[in-house]
C-alpha cells in the first residue's frame, strides 16, 4: 500500500511517499528556515504564504521521486494538528482536493503521533521494528510528551511539559546567548567546544512524569544579565547537559514504572547528539531513535502513521 504524506504544520512544506508504513520511496522537504531566520523565529503569516508557493511542487517532486502516479496511490495522510492554523490549512486543503479529484482515501494525522512513527521508517535495508508496550518521548519545538503506547493508535499521555517545550527551551537559550536560529542545532554546535561547567538548575517534578524547562532558561538569562557568562560554549554545553539529563532520567524512570519493552525517541530535539548518546548509554531497555533527518519535521513519518490509520480504518480529516 503506497501512501502520500503531506506535512505543513509549521515551517517545512513536506511531501513523501511511503510503502506499507515502513519503506520510504521518496521524502521531500522544502524548508523555510532561512526566511524565518531573519526574524529570529517563525512568522506564521509568512509561513502560510510560503506553503502556498511550495505545496504543489513538493508533492510533484515526491511523486516523481517515488515513480508513482495518482493511480498508484492507495491513500493520502495529512497532518491536521497541532500546528499553526494557517499553515495546517494549506496542507489539509491540498490533501482534500487531491483526495476528491482522484478518489483516493484520506486520513488526518496528529503531528506528534507522526513523529513517533518516524521510528518505523527504513530507507534501505531493515530497521528494528518497535515492540509494544513502549514509551515514546516526543520532544519538539512545541511539545515534550511522554506517551505510553500499547499498540497502534493506543496512546496514554503520561507526562508533558508544564511550561516551555524542550525545543522551545533550546531556541530561547540560543537567543539569550545570541547564537542564532534555529536554537537546537546552534546550541549543539556551540557546546562542542565547551564544557559542562556552568551550574544550572534541574526541575525534577518528583512524583510526576511532567517536565519543566522554563527555570533552566530563566537561570541562564539571569547569569547572562549579571555578566557571569564569560564563555558561551560552556554555557551552551551546560544547558544541553541539563536538558538531556532531565529528559533521559525521567524517561527511563517512566519506562521502569510501566514495565515497557522499549523506549522510542521522537521529534526535532531527538536530533540532538548528546540526548541520543545519553539515552542509548543509560537505558537498560532497547532504545529506538529515527535517522537524523527523520527527527525534524517531514512527511514520511506522516505517511507511515497514515498507513497504520488505514489498517485500523481510521479515516477522518
Ligand atoms: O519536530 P520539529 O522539527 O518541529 C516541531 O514539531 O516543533 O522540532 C523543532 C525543534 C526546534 O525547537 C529545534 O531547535 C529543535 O527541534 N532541534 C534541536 C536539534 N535539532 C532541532 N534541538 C536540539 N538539538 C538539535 N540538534
Ligand atoms: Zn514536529
Amino acid at each position: 500500500m503506497k501512501v502520500l504524506g503531506i506535512e505543513t504544520s509549521c515551517d517545512e512544506t513536506a511531501a513523501a511517499v511511503v510503502e506499507d508504513g515502513v519503506k520510504i520511496l521518496s521524502n521531500q522537504v522544502a524548508s523555510q528556515v532561512e526566511i524565518h531566520a531573519r526574524y529570529g523565529g517563525i512568522v506564521p503569516e509568512v509561513a502560510s504564504r510560503q506553503h502556498i508557493l511550495a505545496i504543489i511542487p513538493i508533492i510533484e517532486q515526491a511523486m516523481t521521486g517515488a515513480e508513482v502516479t495518482w493511480d498508484n496511490l492507495d491513500g493520502i495522510a495529512v497532518t491536521n494538528g497541532p500546528g499553526l492554523a494557517g499553515s495546517l490549512l494549506i496542507g489539509v486543503n491540498a490533501a482534500k482536493a487531491i483526495s476528491l479529484a482522484h478518489d483516493i482515501p484520506i486520513t488526518g494525522v496528529n503531528h506528534l503521533e507522526g513523529h513517533i512513527y518516524a521510528n518505523w521508517l527504513v530507507e534501505n535495508g531493515a530497521a528494528p521494528v518497535p515492540v509494544f508496550p513502549l514509551i515514546s518521548l516526543i520532544v519538539s519545538g512545541g511539545h515534550s510528551d511522554l506517551v505510553l503506547m500499547k499498540g497502534h493508535g493506543d496512546y496514554t499521555l503520561l507526562g508533558r511539559t508544564r511550561d516551555d517545550a524542550a525545543g522551545e527551551a533550546f531556541d530561547k537559550a540560543a537567543r539569550i546567548l545570541d547564537l542564532g536560529y534555529p536554537g537546537g542545532p546552534a546550541i549543539q554546535r556551540a557546546a562542542e567546544s565547551g564544557t559542562d561547567s556552568v551550574q544550572l538548575p534541574r526541575a525534577w517534578l518528583k512524583g510526576t512524569n511532567d517536565f519543566s524547562f522554563s527555570g533552566i532558561k530563566t537561570a541562564l538569562l539571569r547569569l547572562v544579565e549579571a555578566g557571569r557568562i564569560s564563555n558561551k560554549a560552556d554555557a551552551a554545553a551546560s544547558f544541553q547537559e541539563a536538558v538531556a539529563e532531565v529528559l533521559v532520567t525521567k524517561t527511563i524512570a517512566a519506562a521502569r514504572e510501566y514495565g515497557v519493552k522499549q523506549i522510542l525517541l521522537a521529534g526535532g530535539v531527538a536530533a540532538n547528539r548528546l540526548l541520543r548518546q545519553r539515552l542509548l548509554k543509560d537505558s537498560p531497555l532497547p532504545v529506538l531513535i529515527p535517522d537524523l533527518k527523520l527527527c525534524t519535521d517531514n512527511a514520511a513519518m506522516i505517511a507511515a502513521c497514515g498507513y497504520f490509520h488505514f489498517r485500523l480504518a481510521r479515516q477522518t480529516v
